[in-house]
């Protein structure tokens, strides 16, 4: 069966790496990172944003991960990414999520709080890891949108403060990370994460995991970084494999000639991240 991530996202914080977590948006890249994660013998986070969750049916979603959970027996958990809608978390802990994100970063403080303890008091009966953010992450991730200069980093007191008022099992404050690839190289405040981590014992999740450079990767896991989710260098990985098939073979009608070099893709990738994160071997 799927698990909550609370128990892996603890255990990769005490032991300083991180469990990948990777958004998907087929069965073909959910097999993907199941497959690199049974090679490399590494616990997973299986995770869709609200516009998969919308485009596969969370029934479906949550079906194939179970699926992935069973045959493997590896530590697996399934992962609502980035939710405004408490509808939405709802259904998909009905569905058979074992973790949600709760994103009211956009709303002042006093509101996130409210919101996060709300999907507390459902998650907490149900056994579901809640995963909330402080500040701002920048970048486009579906529907959400923060343009660079409303990017706003997380203050580590009002992190201790909401850990307290919220009790939220893992936390995921705006270090200067994006979603989306970078133009450049990220500018990552990793004093902050320092200090975040001195004062707040859960695990920390690093957004925007696609397009940092392996080093700052490292040193962010090393310094309390328990999850990271990458997305868009998935989704690219996918997709060009794809556009390779119909370039070399435009009259290409068969799906599985296609998605078998996408799926390939996706796994070599998925393997590189959990490499990065320190996770291979954790099972
Ligand atoms: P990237 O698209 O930069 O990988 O970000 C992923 C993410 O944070 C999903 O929540
Ligand atoms: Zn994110
Ligand atoms: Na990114």
């Amino acid at each position: 069966p799927l698990i909550s991530s609370t128990d892996m996202l603890h255990r990769a914080r005490e032991g300083r790496y991180a469990v990948a977590a990777f958004n998907v948006h087929t069965l073909e890249m959910l097999q993907a990172v199941t497959e690199a994660a049974e090679e490399m013998q590494s616990p997973l986070i299986i995770q869709s944003t609200v516009g998969t969750v919308k485009h596969l049916g969370p029934d479906y979603i949550a079906a194939a991960a179970t699926v992935a959970a069973n045959r493997t027996g590896l530590p697996i958990a399934l992962h609502l990414d980035h939710c405004t809608d408490f509808d939405i978390i709802v259904k998909c802990i009905r569905a058979g999520y074992t973790s949600v994100m709760i994103d009211a970063s956009m709303l002042p403080f006093e509101e996130n709080v409210s919101r996060t303890k709300k999907v507390m008091e459902v998650a907490y009966a149900a056994g579901v890891n809640v995963e909330a953010e402080l500040g701002k992450v920048g970048g486009v991730e579906d529907d959400i949108v923060v343009a660079d200069q409303d990017a706003l980093l997380a203050d580590p007191e009002e992190c201790v403060a909401f850990m307290a008022r919220t009790g939220v099992h893992t936390l995921a404050p705006a270090i200067g990370t994006a979603h989306g690839i970078y133009k450049g190289t990220p500018n990552i405040d990793f004093n902050r994460i320092a200090a975040i981590a001195e004062l707040v014992t859960a695990p920390l999740v690093l957004h925007g995991g696609s397009g940092i450079p392996a080093e700052q990767v490292k040193l962010a896991v090393s310094l309390g970084m328990a999850k990271m989710n990458i997305a868009t260098e998935l989704r690219i990985a996918f997709s060009d494999a794809i556009k390779q098939v119909f370039a070399e073979r435009p009259g290409e009608n068969d799906p599985r000639t296609y998605m078998v070099p996408a799926k390939k893709a996706v796994k070599q990738l998925a393997i590189e991240k959990m490499q990065l994160c320190g996770c291979i071997g954790k099972a």
